[in-house]
């Protein structure tokens, strides 16, 4: 069969890389893809807003499956377009999108479903929610309702920080029509993990964990990224951890099931667990970056066979057959990232890589035969391992073989203490 698969990241090159490996597959076309999915697909030059030349695409390239990386053309719409032309996509209608397009409607689904998460009240008008401040403590967090590219989320720590807040995104509009909306949540100081799970027809089946590092410097210092490092699993899903989360799993489902939500796809769920408590920070309806890179190295399982199960609705637990080998990724990042970078630097490799590494790109490009950054995260350098320690010695033992002007990463991932 013949897949396409949308997006340009870390993410949807972990993707083409395990897609490439299933029997079912004869060609994979990535859009617009990168330096790294040029290895293992075609990358078509289209960008994933793009619905309505994907959807020629795929329909004069007779395209069997649709996977969509990123949460952008999910919010959009591109699921329903497929499916009204009868073409199979993997991910949720603009219907559930909704629980990553908006953080209002996502806390009100979490409110009415009693699934924990931190109290919060949403605003339109800037006067009433500067004056509901005194309502919170500090630090307290403002959340920009929409898609922000990652931005729109901001922790206070006073009760100035927190006016000009509000002022950049309700009074002068820094992120648009996005902004139009806020939520003031509630500070949870505890422990991040991630969990991607596949829901289908009335079930929702989880994957394996995983800990994403969010902060750019060592030690947990510094200004938020997309994600600099991840391990899988996380330490911290304990059997008795999983149980609480098994309840809150229970509960999404049948909010699902309540609301008629046809979602069939990729939920992420965000955790902050305090003090043992998994508490939601958020959802996502699609794989995670970089927490796809250390999930699928681990997976045994065909993914076409997912991916098709879960649009059937013939997904079961058992169908998931995972390496009980832990996996790391470290990400190598242009100098500036999060804030401003420049492109265009050359990459070179001063001596091989071990074999027992994975190299996913996460922002790269060919101009002609030289390979350069493109992007503020580059590469994610990864590797399976009898434990998270010995995966992380392979990795940090490679690392410097790799050279660009610029480069950055985190020396304490996957450091347990
Ligand atoms: P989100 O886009 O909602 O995941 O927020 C991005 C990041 O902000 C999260 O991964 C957390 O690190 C942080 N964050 C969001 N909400 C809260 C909260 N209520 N308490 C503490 N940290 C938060
Ligand atoms: N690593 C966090 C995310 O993909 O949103």
């Amino acid at each position: 069969m013949k897949v396409l698969v949308i997006g340009s990241g870390g993410r949807e090159h972990a993707l083409c890389w395990k897609i490439k490996q299933s029997k079912n597959v004869s060609k994979i076309y990535c859009a617009p893809g990168n330096g790294g999915t040029r290895e293992v697909a075609e990358n078509i030059d289209i960008k994933p807003n793009e619905i309505d030349k994907l959807l020629e695409f795929a329909l004069n390239n007779q395209i069997n499956l649709t996977v969509v990386g990123p949460e952008e053309p999910l919010v959009l719409g591109i699921v329903d377009k497929f499916e009204e032309k009868g073409l199979k996509i993997f991910g949720p209608n603009k219907e559930g999108a909704r629980l990553e397009g908006s953080k209002d409607f996502s806390k009100m689904f979490m409110e009415k479903y009693n699934i924990p998460t931190a109290r919060y009240k949403s605003y339109t008008d800037y006067d009433d929610a500067i004056s509901e401040l005194r309502k919170f403590n500090y630090p307290l967090v403002i959340k920009a309702d929409g898609l922000c590219a990652g931005k729109g989320v901001v922790i206070c720590n006073s009760e100035m920080e927190a006016k000009k807040t509000l002022k950049d995104i309700l009074v002068d509009k820094e992120f648009g029509d996005e902004g139009k909306k806020v939520v003031i949540e509630e500070y949870l100081d505890g422990i991040e993990a991630s969990l991607l799970c596949f829901v289908t027809k009335d079930k929702i089946i989880p994957l394996e964990s995983a800990k994403d590092y969010k902060k750019i410097y060592d030690g947990d210092l510094g200004p938020n990224t997309g994600g600099v490092g991840c391990f899988s699993p996380s330490p911290l899903f304990t059997n008795e951890l999983k149980g609480k989360i098994n309840n809150i799993l229970d509960r999404i489902i049948d909010g699902f099931k309540s609301e008629k939500f046809n979602f069939k796809g990729i939920l992420f769920i965000g955790f902050m667990i305090v003090n043992g408590e998994p508490n939601v920070l958020e959802f996502n309806v699609r794989f995670g970056d970089p927490e796809t890179e250390v999930v699928l190295p681990r997976l045994k399982s065909d993914i076409i066979v997912l991916f098709l199960n879960t649009i059937d609705g013939t997904l079961n637990e058992n169908d998931l057959i995972w390496d009980n080998k832990p996996c790391v990724t470290v990400v190598l990042t242009s100098s500036g990232y999060p804030n401003e970078y420049e492109k265009g630097y050359e990459i070179s490799l001063n001596e091989e890589l071990d074999n027992s590494i994975i190299l996913f790109h996460n922002g790269t490009k060919f101009e002609n035969t030289r390979l350069v950054t493109n992007g503020g995260r580059v590469l994610s350098i990864t590797s399976l391992g009898e434990d998270i320690e010995s995966a992380r010695d392979i990795i940090y033992k490679n690392i410097e073989k790799i050279k660009f002007q610029g480069v950055n990463y985190r020396k304490d991932i996957g450091e347990i203490n």
